[in-house]
């Protein structure tokens, strides 16, 4: 076992459970909870993941939470006794709450993606003032 990674299953075994709790936020762009988004797929069978874009715009702002939302969908659909596709990235049943917010900050402080009007300020930023130019 020595060298090698962990599976989530074993690491939350050995260290608890760390993963994103169901009322954790997954789209910080549009305060969307992990919840909100296992009951839209539970309640709506989706087809395709971007289809979780109809729950309150999830994935449609900076784009960060995307791999995530494939991963709730493969979760909670047909699609969950095949394989998940391997895409590079964390894994939503490893990441802690606040990793996951600080990791999504890393990345649009990185210029990957661009947050809209109203999103969940970064970790150690002020909140936009409503009225400020
Ligand atoms: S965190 Fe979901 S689009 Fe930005």
């Amino acid at each position: 076992m020595c060298g090698q990674a962990l599976s989530p299953r074993f690491r939350i075994r050995l260290f608890g459970r760390t993963a994103m709790n169901l009322d954790d936020k997954v789209c910080y762009c549009f305060h969307v909870s992990r919840r909100k988004l296992v009951n839209w797929v539970r309640l709506n069978h989706p087809k395709v993941p971007s289809q979780l874009s109809m729950c309150a715009g999830a994935g449609t702002g900076c784009g960060w939470c995307i791999p995530f939302l494939k991963q709730i969908f493969h979760q909670g659909t047909e699609a969950a006794k095949e394989p998940i596709p391997l895409e590079p990235g964390p894994d939503i049943e490893t990441l802690s709450a606040e990793e996951y917010a600080n990791q999504r900050a890393e990345y649009v402080k990185s210029g990957k993606g661009t947050p809209p009007t109203g999103a969940e300020p970064l970790p150690g930023s002020k909140p936009a003032l409503g009225g400020e130019k």
